[in-house]
This record gives structure tokens, sequence and C-alpha cells, in this order.
């Protein structure tokens, strides 16, 4: 018989089992919330369940409200007593059901409540403070010592034309002094500087002369990278030039900046050497800190170390900065940050400096 066909308290009635039958897994949320034996995510699964059921059984689609549109179809007679059965049926299918709903959303809460509770006894997280590259580090305590000295630090550009490169320096197109710096080229005629002693130029034409200024910087060479060598590296120039400077002045200033930078027992040493820019130029060694000159590791066994080029500043490079030659008189320099730098920490390879592996960045501060 079909469900429509039957009479209508059968069909009440018929709705009330089917309800009790599926709602016989609720029954044991209708005791104490506080004795449930499930987990947080079973509970909120089974609020979802019981919300489900109730919209089956108590919704506009259900057999209940079915039954609501049976009234008119009753005998006048039993209408009444027809209409109480099915509000009596639907209200306690709804009571049952908020008593369940009600219990497991208690449990819910309490739950959630408790595994959100702050643990003030775990330890906190240590911050990670940050450092210093050892590049910028080795940087800082040149410039410390030269303005001590009385030099002021200049800061220049990177990208740079022929001219202060090259031509301004005394080295004209052509001259065999291009080739051991040449660099790296932009499409439309600039230069990734080579050296900072372009720095000497831009210098002498924003100040003047006298001058004294000391210019670290990022410098760019088509190098293929060694333990020595890398494309990019970092130099410091250094530039004095006032009137009677003479090359004990050089001597003197390099062997006072080996002596705060090393220890005041460390000697320097001038080879005699060329660049095109200095006349005469000498390569700067100061004797190794670490044995003192008797040869160890540090120094390769010939007690000395490089520091880097030097000399009294070639007229042509004065002229060229507007500098009157006749008056006045100068000496540069420029050191190589990255293999100081090498040397002070033991590192075999300066390529570690630009691996960027905080491991070995953190060892330095
Ligand atoms: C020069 O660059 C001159 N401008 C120095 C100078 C300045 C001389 C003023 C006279 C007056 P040189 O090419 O030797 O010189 O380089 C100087 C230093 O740079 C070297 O001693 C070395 O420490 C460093 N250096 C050179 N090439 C590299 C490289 N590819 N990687 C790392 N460091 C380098």
């Amino acid at each position: 018989m079909a469900e429509s066909d039957k009479d209508p308290m059968q069909q009440v009635e018929a709705a009330r089992e089917a309800f009790e039958r599926e709602f016989e897994r609720f029954v044991r949320f209708t005791g104490d919330s506080a004795n449930l034996t499930l987990g947080l995510s079973e509970a909120e699964a089974e609020l979802r369940a019981v919300a489900e059921l109730g919209t089956r059984y108590t919704g506009k689609k259900s057999a209940i409200a079915a039954c609501k549109k049976l009234i008119g179809r009753v005998p006048a007679g039993e209408r009444a007593a027809f209409g109480q059965l099915v509000q009596q049926t639907e209200a306690a299918m709804s009571s049952a059901l908020d008593q369940v709903q009600e219990r497991l959303k208690a449990f819910i809460n309490t739950a959630r409540g408790e595994r959100e509770t702050v643990d003030l006894t775990i330890p906190g997280r240590r911050p990670r403070p940050g450092h210093l590259h050892p590049i910028t580090l080795m940087r800082e305590r040149i410039e410390d010592i030269f303005v001590s000295l009385g030099y002021a630090v200049e800061d220049d550009r990177e990208i740079e034309t022929d001219f202060y490169n090259f031509d301004a320096l005394n080295v004209p197109e052509g001259h065999p002094a291009r080739d051991p710096q040449d660099t790296f080229y932009t499409t439309d005629g600039f230069a990734l500087r080579s050296q900072t002693s372009t720095v000497q130029i831009h210098a002498m034409q924003r100040r003047g002369a006298p001058v004294r200024m000391i210019a670290p910087g990022r410098v760019f060479r088509r190098d293929t990278p060694d333990p020595t060598h890398n494309p990019m590296f970092f130099q410091v120039e250094g530039l004095c030039v006032d009137r009677g400077i003479t090359m004990a002045h050089l001597k003197g200033t390099l062997a006072e900046f080996v002596h705060r930078l090393f220890g005041p027992e460390t000697r320097t040493r001038f080879r005699p050497s060329y660049f095109p820019f200095t006349e005469p130029s000498a390569e700067v060694d100061y004797s190794c800190f670490n044995c003192g000159g008797k040869g160890c590791r540090i120094c390769k066994g010939s007690g000395w170390i490089e520091l880097g080029g030097s000399g009294m500043v070639h007229p042509n490079v004065l002229r060229a900065a507007n500098v009157n030659p006749e008056e006045f008189t100068g000496f540069a320099f420029g050191l190589g940050i990255d293999r100081t730098c090498a040397r002070i920490y033991q590192l075999d390879d300066i390529r570690l400096l630009f691996e960027n592996d905080v491991r070995f960045l953190e060892q330095f501060r």
C-alpha cells in the first residue's frame, strides 16, 4: 500500500516510528554531556548528522509536514484529535532533536575551549637577531681607522663612463692596462667600474684640492671565480692631495693603517710596481699578523701578505680632474677588502663570502 493511501493516523504513527528508529543512535547524547566519550571532530560530525535528521523529519518536505496537509481530508469529527496528534508528534521529535543538539554544542564548546587554552609554561621562541656581513664588518673597521686619521668617506656610482673608469685615470683607449681590468658593459656604452680609482676623479672634481678621502665600494671584473678571485668584489680607495705631499706620507699612512688593523708590531713593505694613474707606483705588503713574518699557512710561508696597490697620483690624473699638478701632489692607494677579510677570518676561499650560507656567515660578528 502506498504511503498516501494509508489512514492519516497510521501515517503519523509511521513517521514517528521511522524517526525513533533513526533517532536511536543519538539517544546516548540525551544524558549528561560531561560523560560523553568522543573526540571533538566526532562530536562535530554528530552535530551535523542530527541537524540533517531534523531537516528530514521536521522540515518542509518531511512526512510530518505531509501529514499536516491531510488535516482537511480527515472527517470533521476526528479533525481536532488528528491535528493534536500531528502537533504532539512533531513537538516530541523537535524536543528530542533540540536536546541532542544542545548537549553536543555544549560538549563542543568545552572541548574547543580546552584545546585553545594557552599553555604559559611552554618556553618562548628565541628571536634570531640579524648581524652584519663579514665584508661589512671589515669595511667598517677600515673606515673607522681612516676617519680617525681625518679622511672623509665617499660613496659613488658603480656604473661608469669610459672616461672615469679609464681615460681620466691615464688609460687611453688601446692602452694594454685596460685588458686586466676588462669589465661588464651596458648596451648604451656604460661600464661597471673595475676599480674604485674612479672615485679619485669624482672626488677631486667635487671637492677640488686639498682633498683627503677614502671610497669603499663594489667593483666588477671579467675574472673567472677561484679561491682568490670573484667577478664582483670590494675595494677601498684612498686619496690624499695637498701641497707638498710625498711618498713618505703614503708610506707613513699605510704603516699607521696596518698598525691599527693588525697591531703595532706589523711591518709594511713597498715593492716597485706599475699603475698608469700613479708614478711612481708600489705594491704594498704587510707582515703576517699570524706568524709575525716567520712564514705560516696564512701567509703561505712567505711571511708577507699583499694589501693592494699604491703610488703618487700621476700629473695627468690631477689635470683630468682640474687640479693643478704644479701646485698639488698626492698619493693614492687601492686595497682589496675581500682578500683582507679572508685573511683575517682565515678563509681558504673568498667565494664563501658570497654563497649566502647563513651557517657560515653568522660565525662573524
Ligand atoms: C687596482 O685595482 C688599483 N686601482 C689599485 C690602486 C689604487 C693602485 C690607487 C694605485 C693607486 P689591483 O688590480 O691590483 O689594483 O687590485 C687591487 C686589489 O683588489 C688587489 O690587491 C686584490 O686584493 C683585489 N682584487 C683584484 N682582483 C680581484 C678579484 N677578481 N677578486 C677579489 N679581489 C680582487
